[in-house]
């Protein structure tokens, strides 16, 4: 078959507008939408979000936007990678078909003040350490469905709270798309793949481990530990490692992230912590 034939051009869109007209049309042909939102710096975690989508729809878009609604802090903000060359590459050689990528003011009128209230569970961990966080997402992740209006969307797992966060706002404003949840993706040692690992130095990136050996530790011992003990190991495993500042440890529902017992249908192990200046989070379902 000649090359002309198969190769596929990822399009590229830079306004609202004009991506809804595009998908409009394809819509009107029955053509199915995934859909993958990201803030770029992309890795073998979004790109697994993007291989998922295309064999499951018929047109994959991604998004690539830092959200500045979702930074507490501007520092923070400031300095998120952005590496939108490297990103169009990788988006190309996986064979993505749509790449929205627009400015702040496309997505925000000036001095939007808005935000969707989702109940307690966005005040809890992340929220409780980086105020207002979610509510940020809520609102982009609002924005961004409506524009592309997906039959599906896909997150990763290692924002684990953000996804449940996700689910409720889309069952609460009925919003027709359907979620997906996708493994975390890890590096050949256990580090969970991050957009923010691009500013971990060479000694961080060791001590970054203990994140993912500590949550082993407790996946291995569930069974034979009750959860006060577990979280107390866990604790000082993550304290004892030079340069890391644990934020929390938690052992959590895994509907509602609330403290869990061990009769909980599903539980979870999240951790965040600072690993020199760059603030990391990672998990894992016990159960
Ligand atoms: O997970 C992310 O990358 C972001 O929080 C998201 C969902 C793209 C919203 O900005």
């Amino acid at each position: 078959m000649p090359n002309s034939v198969n190769s596929i051009v990822l399009k590229l869109f830079t306004t609202k507008e004009s991506l809804k007209q595009h998908l409009l049309q394809l819509k009107a042909s029955n053509k199915t939408i995934g859909f993958v939102p990201t803030m770029g710096a992309l890795h073998q975690g979004h790109i697994s979000l993007i291989e998922l989508a295309k064999q499951q729809n018929d047109v994959t878009v991604c998004s690539i936007f830092v959200n500045p609604s979702q930074f507490n802090d501007p520092k923070d903000l400031e300095k998120y990678p952005r590496t939108i060359e490297a990103d169009t590459e990788l988006l190309e050689q996986v064979k993505a078909d749509i790449l929205f990528y627009p400015g702040v003011s496309e997505i925000y009128d000036d001095n939007e003040q808005w935000h969707l209230d989702i109940g307690e569970t966005e005040h809890l961990l992340e929220g409780e350490f980086r105020p207002g966080h979610y509510q940020g997402v809520t609102q982009v992740v609002y924005k961004l469905f409506n524009i592309v209006k997906p039959d599906t969307a896909y997150f990763g797992q290692k924002d684990y709270q953000q996804f449940l966060i996700i689910s409720k706002m889309v069952d609460m404003l009925h919003m027709p798309v359907k979620l997906i949840m996708c493994p975390i993706k890890r590096e050949p040692d256990g580090l969970a793949m991050s957009s923010r690992n691009i500013h971990l130095t060479a000694d961080d990136r060791k001590h970054a481990l203990i994140l993912s050996k500590t949550l082993n530790w407790v996946k291995d011992n569930f069974d034979s530990h009750n959860i006060p003990a577990l979280k107390k190991e866990a604790g000082l495993m993550i304290s004892a490692e030079p340069g890391v500042e644990l934020d929390y440890f938690e052992i959590a529902n895994g509907d509602d992230l609330h403290q869990a017992d061990k009769n909980a249908k599903t539980i979870v192990a999240l951790v965040a912590a600072k690993v020199g200046k760059t603030r990391l989070i990672d998990n894992v379902v016990l159960k």
